[in-house]
């Protein structure tokens, strides 16, 4: 998609190095950084200069390249492994691509190592636009039917960022409001700003400011009224890892999202391609929730009178605060999961059917 006119993807292999888009210097400074080896990919990941599901992946996949370009002993690659796939817990795509890596690599002769994971890690980003894409034109058929019955803009309300921004075009949840915009229905996003990082306000109403996509940022709490007011036809949000039971894992405040959606009949949608599926765990209580620094609370950063940015101390100086970085949705509160292969239950069976896997 675009910044300043100019298409991007958010990860690309130019120059014989990696190149970024640091996320977190975002939306006031545009900065492309180059990863050059593996510790610079696990850096970029914990730091969150990329983040989302899709797109953690994909960098992890890239990190393995870049591991083998150092050195490529055995245990070198296995170490470097271990640090991206512990380089953030929650989302599934980092143990996918990782795992997706090393299969690829197996039985590969040495000299042949890097050439094979750098294809692989590209092949990783297209099939990833693809599938986004298809989330796209599938989501794009929920937005048209409501535009049908209305025949006025479709109001939709999405939480943090699983725009282009989190995977590597299109992304998941905007994915079919570009489609819908891109077709001539008239949509507008009520962006949750998404505390404590703000990924809504910083990423997801930049990307949409830069496609001429209608948005406004609400806080954290405000969609909850909106849908009172039927001011919000349907809400759509990401995920980082979906339970083949259809239980959704998404940002902090995403279920209570749901759970105002449920209360209003409004409809809840998570749009997701297949690496963000976690097919082995059952539970929901057995997800890792990363829990990070309680400083990103806080503390807060943005731009003052003169154009610096500066970071302050908004809580007061003895408090305690604690920092959960996802929650979970039950599978309950869950419309529908919208794939790369169609719209279907989030259920079990829902995903059976979708997916031959279970
Ligand atoms: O902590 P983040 O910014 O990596 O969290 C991202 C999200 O929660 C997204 O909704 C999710 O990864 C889906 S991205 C298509």
């Amino acid at each position: 998609m675009r910044i300043a006119g100019k298409e991007y993807r958010t990860i690309w292999y130019e120059d014989d190095v990696v190149k970024i888009i640091d996320q977190t210097k975002l939306p006031h400074n545009f900065i492309i950084k180059d990863l050059e080896t593996v510790d610079h990919a696990v850096n970029a990941i914990k730091s969150m200069e990329v983040r989302g599901a899709p797109l953690i992946g994909a960098t992890a996949a890239f990190g393995i390249a870049l591991a083998i370009k150092e050195n490529n002993d055995l245990k070198f690659i296995k170490k470097s492994s271990e640090k991206l796939v512990n380089a953030r817990p929650t989302a599934i795509n980092l143990q996918w691509a990782v795992h997706r890596m090393n299969n690829k690599l197996s039985f590969i002769k040495s000299e042949n190592l890097f050439d094979v994971a750098i294809n692989e890690a590209k092949e990783i980003c297209n099939e990833d636009i693809n599938f986004c894409e298809n989330i796209g034109l599938e989501g794009f058929k929920i937005i048209e039917k409501i535009y049908n019955q209305k025949k006025k803009t479709v109001n939709i309300l999405t939480h943090c960022n699983a725009g282009w921004l989190a995977t590597i075009n299109w992304g998941t949840a905007t994915s079919p409001i570009y489609h819908a915009h891109k077709k001539g229905i008239p949509v507008h996003v009520w962006v949750d700003e998404t505390r404590p990082r703000n990924q809504g306000a910083n990423l997801t109403s930049f990307e949409l400011n830069e496609e001429g996509i209608p948005n406004t940022i609400i806080t954290d709490n405000t969609g909850g009224i909106l849908m009172q007011r039927g001011e919000v036809d349907m809400c759509i949000v990401g995920t980082d890892r979906t339970l083949s039971t259809g239980d959704v894992c998404n940002k902090i405040g995403t279920y209570l999202k749901a759970l105002a959606a449920y209360d209003n009949n409004v409809p809840f949608y998570v749009a997701l391609p297949s690496s963000t599926i976690d097919w082995e765990t059952k539970d929901y209580n057995e997800i890792p929730i990363e829990e990070r620094d309680a400083e990103e609370l806080s503390y807060i950063e943005g731009k003052d009178d003169k154009n610096n940015i500066k970071k302050v101390l908004i809580y007061p100086e003895r408090s305690k605060s604690m920092n959960l970085a996802f929650d979970i949705t039950p599978a309950k509160y869950v419309t529908g999961l919208i794939t790369e292969k169609g719209i279907c239950k989030a259920s079990t069976n829902g995903l059976k059917q979708m997916f031959s896997k279970l």
